[in-house]
């Protein structure tokens, strides 16, 4: 394009920038959000069905970077746009900490927010009482998730990750393990197997083969190692398991006729829901693939927006609703790797299965909470202009050393060994003018060089939606949150007997100023006024 073209698009762009965030802009904008405020009432309603969704490692950090190139991908400066959850109206904080680590970790974490206790960091399923590792600490410390309950007051249940079904957060659901590595049989200890524990891919099929839908990645963790993947079938991709046991078909001939299996989105594709009560789909022999990888995979794998779809679609059948999980686990592993652009676009692709939830269903009858398990040393820095491409360098600022640095860093991981390469090599840290930090596999510098990046010790954000989501109102220990699940879903094992609630009248013309409470309070009201009346008038 010619430059006298450029000049007047470069005027009108400035003009629109200028002109819409006069005064009159931000005072409208800020009025609209007031009014909502104004207007939002607390939903006292029961939880038919509650969806978890958890974002593994989504801190606040990531999803306001998230947010940014979500709104860059569609050609705005990003930083006013907003995520699925973003309009959630109650949102409350997270103390993600576990009863042994200052920092913590995805076992310990989901223990808290999937079965209301805090516990040791490696730990599955079992309370503080218990040691990591040990079997023999376990008999006396189980303690059970939302998701079992959900089920014990018939419910139905679902389970979906974009890691292995296995993998610590999913595997808080339903196992109680020592140790989140023990996904298979060759990963327990023989001394710790003789004291009887059993893997947690065992545990899944043998002893919770009442969830009815189970989405994710992690078939080398159900089948024997001499049988080959379906996938990748060559002699280096078998199963991991030596104690000869195929789970898959074990769960199977368990579960009948209206089980599936399948292990490609062709195959999800074709399943005739009305007939299926019970599917297993496990789409990648370890973690499913990151979502820019995922359009490349060899037998095709679905979308975590697609997978909740579906499950939402299945799992409504139920007349007496359902539990659904659905975790975004790689978001942690692209922040290990020190990979934002993998944390990122994992997490616009949660976003759209969060989406997709709320346009599906009901905030009448279902709680959505979306939630992380922990941060990560994760940061967005400098002062670069509005709208800057979030991958790039502060466009108005250079470091002291007059080179340019990125906006988003950590503060350890693999980014730390390029740099510390760097200084070894040349004696400077690389110019970042001509480094390609667009590219889907780039490396964010980090100061600590760490093989790979480590969690963050910072609070997250708990969002809800729906019934008793108001009940997250401030600043929480993270295992409240199935406290406030268990209550507003009515599940029976509440300690609160939130049940006994669901028969009683609400209050007559107490507690806020809703509509219908008022409108209850008059058709009481008036009926009496004018029975008075006409007792005086007589
Ligand atoms: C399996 O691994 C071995 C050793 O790395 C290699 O020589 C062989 O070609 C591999 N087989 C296939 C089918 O990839
Ligand atoms: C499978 O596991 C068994 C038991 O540990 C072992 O003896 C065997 O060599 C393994 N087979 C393969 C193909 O790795
Ligand atoms: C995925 O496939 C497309 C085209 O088929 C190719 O351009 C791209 O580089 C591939 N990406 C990866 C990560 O392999
Ligand atoms: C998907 O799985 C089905 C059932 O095992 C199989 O027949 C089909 O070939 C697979 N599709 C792809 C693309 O691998
Ligand atoms: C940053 O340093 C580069 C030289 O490395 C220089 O060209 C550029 O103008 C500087 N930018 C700022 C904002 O100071």
């Amino acid at each position: 394009m010619t430059p006298y073209l450029l000049l007047p698009l470069f005027l009108s762009a400035l003009l629109s920038l200028a002109t819409s965030q006069d005064a009159a802009f931000w005072n409208n904008q800020a009025q609209r959000t007031l009014e909502e405020a104004l207007n939002l009432r607390q939903n006292q309603g029961i939880a038919k069905n509650v969806i978890f969704f958890l974002g593994d490692g989504m801190d606040i950090t990531t999803t306001t970077a998230a947010r940014i190139l979500r709104g860059q991908m569609d050609g705005e400066t990003g930083e006013e746009g907003s995520l699925a959850w973003d309009d959630f109206p109650h949102v409350a904080l997270s103390k993600t900490y576990n009863t042994d680590q200052q920092v913590a970790d995805s076992a310990g974490t989901a223990t808290a927010f999937l079965c209301g206790v805090k516990a040791k960091a490696g730990t599955l399923g079992i309370d503080d009482g218990a040691e990591r590792g040990s079997c023999a600490s376990v008999a006396g410390t189980e303690v059970d998730s939302v998701l079992v309950e959900a089920n014990r007051a018939g419910k139905a249940t679902g389970l979906i990750s974009t890691a292995r079904v296995t993998h610590a957060t999913p595997a808080a659901a339903y196992a109680h393990s020592a140790e989140r590595d023990w996904e298979n049989n060759d990963r327990v200890p023989d001394e710790e197997a003789d004291e009887g524990c059993i893997d947690i891919a065992r545990q899944l099929v043998e002893e919770n083969n009442f969830i009815n839908l189970i989405l994710g990645g992690g078939r080398v963790n159900f089948l024997p190692n001499t049988t080959l993947d379906p996938e990748y079938g060559d002699e280096n991709t078998t199963g991991y398991r030596t104690d000869g046991l195929n789970l898959i078909e074990q769960w199977l001939s368990v579960k009948g006729s209206s089980a599936q299996y399948v292990w490609n989105k062709t195959a999800l594709d074709r399943v005739d829901l009305s007939s299926t009560e019970y599917l297993l789909g496990l789409f990648e022999p370890s973690h499913m693939k990151y979502e820019v990888d995922r359009l490349n995979d060899t037998a095709g794998e679905p979308s975590i927006a697609e997978m909740t779809e579906l499950a939402i679609n299945m799992l409504s059948s139920d007349e007496d609703g359902f539990f659904l999980m659905v975790e975004s686990g790689r978001i942690d592993h692209g922040h290990h790797m020190g990979v934002a652009h993998k944390a990122l676009t994992d997490t616009i692709a949660f976003h759209e299965a969060v989406a997709k939830a709320i346009e599906m269903t009901d905030s009448d009858d279902t709680l959505i909470l979306v939630t992380a398990d922990h941060g990560h040393a994760f940061a967005i820095g400098g002062y670069a202009s509005r709208g800057n491409p979030i991958f790039g360098y502060d466009d108005r600022n250079n470091g002291s050393d007059d080179k340019p640095y990125l906006t988003l860093s950590y503060a350890n991981g693999p980014g730390g060994i390029a740099l510390a390469d760097s200084y070894i090599n040349t004696g400077a840290r690389p110019n970042h003018y001509t480094s390609d930090y667009d590219s889907e596999g780039f490396v964010q510098d980090a100061t600590v060089p760490a093989i790979s990046e480590t969690h963050g010790g910072a609070d997250v954000a708990i969002y809800a939606h729906g019934p008793w989501s108001h009940l997250f109102h401030g600043t929480h220990e993270q295992n409240y949150i199935p406290h406030v699940v268990r209550y507003a879903a009515c599940y029976s094992d509440s300690e609160d007997n939130a049940c006994t609630r669901a028969t009683e009248e609400p209050p007559m013309c107490t507690g806020s100023a809703h509509p219908t409470v008022l409108a209850r309070c008059a058709s009481v009201i008036l009926p009496l006024i004018s029975l008075i009346f006409l007792w005086i008038s007589m």
